[in-house]
């Protein structure tokens, strides 16, 4: 069956001209931003969860959505613990059978879950962003990933980072920011996911016949890139 998901129009011809300067603001000034008392909450839920499976590798799918992503992964990963997060609580009501034992779904505002996580030392195996929302407006790169202010957290955690979209650009900054802030260079690549795509929104870009795109970085565990 096909589906019909729009291709992202963006009124950006190329990558935005102030993406390295937010990017050096992010690597430069602390953000101090207070965290909220439910994602604080969440994230002690989180510690229990994995306290109880002590020695298993750490993945994290952020903005998992509906958690199917989380629950493919966790069970073809069964040594690992697997979290997913996503601010929604709709999405991750929605009845997708009960998770396999290593898989939490987790609400929460990712952008003070990776801080915690930071603090707490946590050193995820792998680390997805699958689809992350585009905001393709180019009034909007302070809400894309690499363009917030939290964006050096996310490669201080380390790991395996896996970027996904339907927006080859939306990659492309985040190589671009991922290279400035680490020296890092990752290839943007054209995939094809075959007939077992990951998430909700893989399968139908995927049906609507759109190209999608990726970016893999092995990064160190490096905490040191947040200023102090
Ligand atoms: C386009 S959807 C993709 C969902 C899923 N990964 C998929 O591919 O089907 C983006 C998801 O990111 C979540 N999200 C966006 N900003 C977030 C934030 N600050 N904290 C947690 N989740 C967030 C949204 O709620 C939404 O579920």
């Amino acid at each position: 069956m096909t589906a019909h998901s729009r291709a992202i129009h963006s009124n950006q011809p190329g990558p935005h001209q102030d993406l390295a300067r937010r990017v050096e603001r992010s690597l430069q000034h602390a953000w101090r931003k207070p965290v909220a008392d439910h994602t604080r909450e969440a994230f002690a839920q989180a510690k229990d969860w994995l306290a109880a499976r002590p020695r298993r590798p750490l993945m994290l799918d952020a903005g998992c959505g509906v958690g199917l992503s989380t629950r493919r992964l966790a069970n073809a990963h069964p040594d690992c613990a697997v979290i997913g997060v996503d601010r929604s609580g709709d999405r991750l009501s929605r009845e997708h059978g009960e998770p396999p034992d290593n898989a939490l779904l987790l609400r929460a505002d990712l952008v003070d879950l990776w801080r915690l996580a930071l603090a707490a030392g946590w050193q995820p195996r792998q680390h997805y962003l699958l689809y992350p929302n585009p905001y393709p407006k180019s009034v909007h790169l302070k809400m894309r990933w690499h363009g917030h202010p939290v964006f050096p957290v996310i490669p201080a955690l380390g790991g395996r980072l896996e970027l996904r979209s339907n927006w080859a650009l939306y990659v492309e900054e985040f190589a671009l920011a991922l290279h400035q802030a680490t020296g890092i260079q990752a290839a943007v690549e054209a995939f094809d996911p075959g007939e077992t795509p990951l998430t909700p929104f893989e399968d139908k870009y995927r049906r609507s016949g759109q190209t999608l795109w990726r970016l893999v970085a092995e990064l160190p565990h490096r905490p040191e890139l947040l200023p102090g």
